[in-house]
């Protein structure tokens, strides 16, 4: 029985790494189960890799990332068997629903993201002043340790202010430069909230002193608690004023500006809760003046899925893509391709109408990069719950979102392209036929996209 022990994710995956090159079985593994306390003389020394890393589904790596921060102290050793069944005659074993660690898995990362998004919502900062200096502090108890999770998120939020996130179990400081990870701070030393900003004093000179202190040696030779009574953390005692004062304009900022619809996903992504989830999604600006997301919609079962740009005006107001002009022109084509709209699967790349008000008008604006990947982890989920056997992308928003943010069709559309492994055939979006002014390039267009669904004609 090999003994090992990691602290996060990173530790985790070089451990294990290492432990599947060598061939130790999940059975011969024992994953320490404290967190953090005087491990160290447990730990093995474990043979350096045998082999080289070995190719793991990119979706294993971004849930275990997540998992990684679950409070089960199983986790590691649940990571591992995972591992060990991806590399060992299982690489669908993430598809398989069923299983029963494929289910635990997936219950903990429902878990983490749920947490994660609390942790943005509702992190409250007081303003501090120092030397003329705002600094912003949050005491908060989220239920995993997510902090990781959600530093990307507070850095580029708050990208100017200097701040601070504490936590039980690690804290987090942000000085306009760089992001450092400190030691947490239990609930019981924060019994009342004001006593936080009296203990955060020691957290400012850990975190920021120069000299900095060996945090992790730090926190196994003495309890946080005792920190308060060392000489050296009774600091800067004059400096803290105005302790009342909430953040409330920092948190408002927040809503609306999430970078990614991610943590709006259901925990379980069956099609039902998914489109029920994305009614509600705030995730990008784009929900503010649109009338309701525009999920997609058709055939669940379909082998040919449609990705097209943004609903239209019509759409936005009635709820469903590809009813206006350009959906018109859409219908006709399949026609001429002889492809039944009921066969196919129909959505688009964002799911709110984008535009600019003119007097009664709302003039359709194409959505910008922020946008589509703000809304991609909709569409991703929506081609992994029908799994088409191709996809065809009408127009540069489509193949923004599938194929690469470059994406240009005169440069692009002769390539095999893939997402997720399925075939993408790109064409115009039908709109842009409605736009050309003169019947050639008109007719031109339509023949491209009447051709490409003939050719998807193939996967049915
Ligand atoms: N254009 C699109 O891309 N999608 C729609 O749903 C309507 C128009
Ligand atoms: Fe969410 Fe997409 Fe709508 Fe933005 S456009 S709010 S990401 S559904």
């Amino acid at each position: 029985m090999t003994r090992v022990w990691a602290e996060n994710f990173d530790e985790w995956r070089k451990t294990a790494r290492n432990l599947l090159a060598v061939g130790q079985t999940p059975e011969e593994v024992y994953w320490e189960q404290n967190d953090f306390e005087s491990l160290f003389a447990h730990v093995e020394s474990l043979p350096p890799a045998a082999a080289p890393p070995t190719k793991v589904p990119a979706d294993f790596v971004s849930l275990a990332s997540r998992v990684a921060c679950h409070r089960d102290p199983e986790k590691w050793s649940l990571l591992y068997r995972a591992l060990w069944r991806l590399s060992h005659g299982q690489p669908h074993l993430l598809k398989m629903a069923t299983d029963p660690l494929t289910h635990r898995l997936r219950r903990m990362d429902g878990e983490i993201r749920r947490d994660a998004h609390k942790t943005k919502a509702f992190v409250r900062f007081r303003l501090l002043q120092e030397n003329d200096e705002d600094h912003y502090i949050a005491w908060h108890r989220p239920d995993h340790k997510v902090l990781p999770l959600v530093a990307g998120f507070f850095q580029r939020r708050f990208a100017v202010m200097k701040w601070s996130i504490v936590t039980p179990d690690q804290s987090l400081a942000w000085d306009g430069e760089a992001l450092q990870w400190g030691p947490g701070l239990p609930a019981s030393e924060v019994a009342h909230e004001d006593k936080f900003e009296d203990v955060w004093r020691t957290y400012y000179r850990a975190t920021f002193n120069p000299a900095r202190i060996k945090i992790k040696m730090m926190k196994q030779e003495m309890p946080v608690r005792h920190w308060a009574t060392l000489p050296e953390a009774r600091i800067i005692p004059d400096l803290l004023s105005e302790a009342e004062t909430r953040v409330e304009t920092m948190i408002g900022a927040m809503e609306g500006d999430r970078e990614t619809a991610e943590d709006y996903l259901p925990p379980v992504a069956d099609y039902p809760s998914l489109r029920s989830a994305a009614a509600s999604c705030r995730a990008c600006g784009l929900c503010g003046p649109a009338t309701q997301t525009v999920f997609g919609e058709g055939n669940l079962s379909a082998r040919i899925m449609l990705v097209g740009e943004q609903p239209g005006d019509e759409e936005d107001l009635r709820g469903r893509p590809f009813i206006g002009a350009a959906g018109q022109l859409l219908m006709e084509l399949l026609e001429k391709a002889g492809l039944p709209r009921d066969e196919l699967y129909v959505t688009n790349a964002v799911k709110h109408f984008r535009f600019v008000q003119r007097g009664k008008k709302r003039i359709h604006q194409p959505p910008d990069a922020r946008n589509i990947i703000a809304c991609k982890p909709w569409l991703q989920t929506e081609i992994r719950l029908i799994q088409p056997q191709v996809i065809v992308a009408l127009g540069a928003t489509a193949g923004r979102a599938l194929v690469h943010h470059g994406f240009a069709l005169k440069h692009d559309q002769h390539k095999d392209l893939f997402f997720d492994g399925i075939p993408i055939y790109a064409t115009w979006h039908p709109s842009a036929a409605l736009r050309a002014t003169q019947p050639q390039p008109r007719a031109d267009i339509e023949y491209h996209i009447s051709e490409t669904l003939r050719r998807a004609l193939k996967f049915r």
